[in-house]
């Protein structure tokens, strides 16, 4: 596992929404809003290196001159549909944000991920983007949603989540190696189902309320 590629986000405000969000008996309602606020913890740590530019402004007492963003065009892309889970925390934060979407199936005979699903803002070869989705199980889909995202030519890409799995992230990396990985957790194993153990089961599901 490439460490040096992932940052684990360990503020205690994360590990402990993170912690809540696993119980099985939290209520979608209540896994909702704990993903909107952990995800807006997500954004402050993978924005934390934009450049600032200073420009003089006049406060009610002198003038002076202080920061601001320097221009980056974001584009926060969802991997549907657990990724919009993140993606609405995230807009609160960065409210000047584009958004993309991407859709992947996995094909029942092949095992391959297949695209249903693409839509990006039009100047996307002149954006930084963020792409979201809540668990990076086997890292098949994720890594196939970053080779799509590539053959379009943004400026850099990196990657949200909330857990890893070891092996998902072995898979990610071999494969975009250049994409570093944000997650509040790297949990310990997939299991032969591809869930992440011990993980928070089905993350469409328990925002949803689809099960
Ligand atoms: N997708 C999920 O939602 N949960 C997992 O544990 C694995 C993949």
């Amino acid at each position: 596992m490439n460490t040096s590629k992932c940052t684990v986000i360990t503020h205690p405000l994360v590990q402990h929404k993170l912690t809540i969000m696993r119980m099985q008996e939290t209520p979608s309602s209540e896994f909702r809003r704990l993903l909107r606020e952990t995800s807006m913890l997500l954004a402050y740590e993978v924005t934390r290196d934009l450049p600032l530019t200073m420009v003089d402004i006049n406060t009610p007492i002198t003038t002076m001159k202080a920061p601001v963003i320097d221009g980056k065009k974001i584009t926060i892309v969802s991997i549907l549909r657990a990724g919009n889970g993140i993606l609405d925390g995230m807009l609160e934060l960065i409210p000047s944000a584009r958004v993309g979407h991407i859709g992947l199936y996995r094909d029942p005979e092949t095992l391959t991920p297949v695209e249903y699903y693409f839509k990006m803002p039009p100047d996307i070869s002149q954006r930084d983007i963020i792409v979201v989705d809540p668990m990076l199980a086997t890292g098949n889909s994720a890594a196939a949603a970053i080779s799509r995202i590539k053959s379009v030519s943004p400026l850099s890409i990196k990657f949200v989540c909330l857990i890893a799995s070891p092996e998902g992230l072995s898979i990610f990396h071999q494969e975009h190696p250049d994409v570093h990985v944000f997650t509040a957790a790297i949990d310990e194993k997939l299991n032969d189902h591809g869930y992440i153990v011990p993980g928070l089961g089905d993350a469409g599901d328990r925002i949803y309320g689809t099960k």
